[in-house]
């Protein structure tokens, strides 16, 4: 047993609408509090999600292969990366919100800026490769 993180993308077959992700985020952080697992979940208005999960690594595992995997809401699922992880970048969080632009992302997670809590709690601490990885999301587009 020890902390796990899994990183994946996926496309929505539809694009979610802001009441559709809203309901999704409330189920997840709800599900997400009772299993001690927190991460960030971005949407991009051509549909890509981008999801980090971090927790046991028995409960993250289950929750992406076992749940979210074979979610008929969004395909193409692609782990960009999983494994033991030291420990959490986004532990007060149940689940991050949409961030559209990649100004919004800069905003959100930018920890030069006074470390000010967000409206998620603290700010997250963020390794660089991560960040690296968040930015290259935002800044892409979908494939054709
Ligand atoms: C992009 C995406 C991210 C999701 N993230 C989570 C999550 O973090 N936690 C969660 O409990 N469900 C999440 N879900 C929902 C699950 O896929 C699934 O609908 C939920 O676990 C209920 O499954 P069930 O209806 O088989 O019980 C996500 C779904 C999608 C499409």
């Amino acid at each position: 047993m020890g902390l796990y993180h899994l990183i994946y993308q996926s496309q929505a077959v539809v694009p979610f609408a802001d009441a559709e992700l809203a309901a999704l985020l409330l189920w997840s952080r709800a599900y997400n509090r009772q299993i001690h697992v927190t991460g960030l979940l971005l949407h991009a208005p051509d549909g890509r999600f981008l999801q980090i999960l971090e927790g046991e690594d028995a409960d993250v595992r289950q929750l992406y292969y076992q749940n979210i995997l074979s979610d008929p809401r969004h395909y193409q699922c692609q782990v960009l990366g999983e494994g033991s992880c030291a420990e959490r970048s986004f532990a007060d969080w149940s689940m991050g919100c949409r961030v559209a632009q990649a100004d919004d992302l800069h905003k959100l997670l930018h920890s030069g800026a006074l470390n000010a809590p967000t409206r998620h709690g603290p700010r997250p601490t963020i390794r660089p490769e991560l960040m690296e990885l968040l930015l290259e999301f935002v800044e892409a587009k979908a494939a054709q």
